[in-house]
């Protein structure tokens, strides 16, 4: 993607919205920071996520599954939801739903989303729980590249984040927050200030 600026954003959140709240103060406190949230679409509605949008003033939309005949609806009603803000990158900011081909056709390689855990390591929905399960001593999160497989895309950056052993998975997902939140900020405006390119697995961005 060639970079510009800003670069239009729009982010799909599922929950609490932290990740696209640390997008939006980003972008209120830098004033270079080379891209813009043009609209927050949700797969449910009432969550908080939608609301930090409204507070700040963007426009939103809700695409349910359970509103269409099947999945491959509700990916076309959720591809045209999104195309109607005409954005250069999608982020999946806790957006917990795999979108399908037709999203994939328009937005592949231009759909980032975070996930809790280092992958390929714990890749789905309960990447936190697993690493402590597994006893992992040290997981984190990874901003990559949405493909047809489950967290299986290029990865762009990762963090490490060490497990305590009285750790929870509500402690431990807090402090991986912490960091990926940081992450995820950095991450986007670099995307958007110097553009990338995608080779195989490799996600080069121009120093
Ligand atoms: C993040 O940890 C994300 O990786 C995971 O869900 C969390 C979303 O948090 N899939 P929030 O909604 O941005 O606060």
């Amino acid at each position: 993607m060639a970079a510009r600026t800003p670069a239009r954003l729009v982010v799909l959140v599922s929950g609490s919205g932290t990740n696209l709240q640390a997008l939006l103060d980003a972008i209120d406190s830098d004033p270079s920071y080379g891209a813009t949230i043009v609209a927050v679409g949700a797969d449910r509605e009432g969550v908080a996520g939608l609301e930090r949008a409204e507070r700040a003033g963007l426009p939103t939309f809700t695409v349910r599954v359970r509103d269409h005949a099947d999945r491959a609806a509700w990916d076309l009603a959720l591809t045209e939801a999104t195309r109607r803000y005409e954005p250069d990158l999608v982020v999946s900011a806790g957006f917990m739903k795999i979108v399908g081909k037709e999203f994939l056709a328009v937005y592949g390689g231009r759909f980032v989303n975070t996930h809790p855990a280092l992958l390929p390591s714990f890749p789905g929905a309960h990447g936190v729980r697993d690493a402590l399960a597994y006893g992992a001593k040290v997981t984190g999160c990874t901003v990559h590249f949405v493909d047809d497989g489950v967290d299986t895309g290029p990865v762009i950056a990762q963090s490490a984040v060490e497990i305590r052993p009285d750790d929870t998975e509500d402690a431990l997902h807090e402090r991986i927050k912490q960091v990926e939140r940081r992450l995820l900020v950095e991450v986007v405006g670099r995307l958007s200030r110097d553009g990338y390119r995608i080779e195989g697995r490799k996600v080069l961005i121009p120093a």
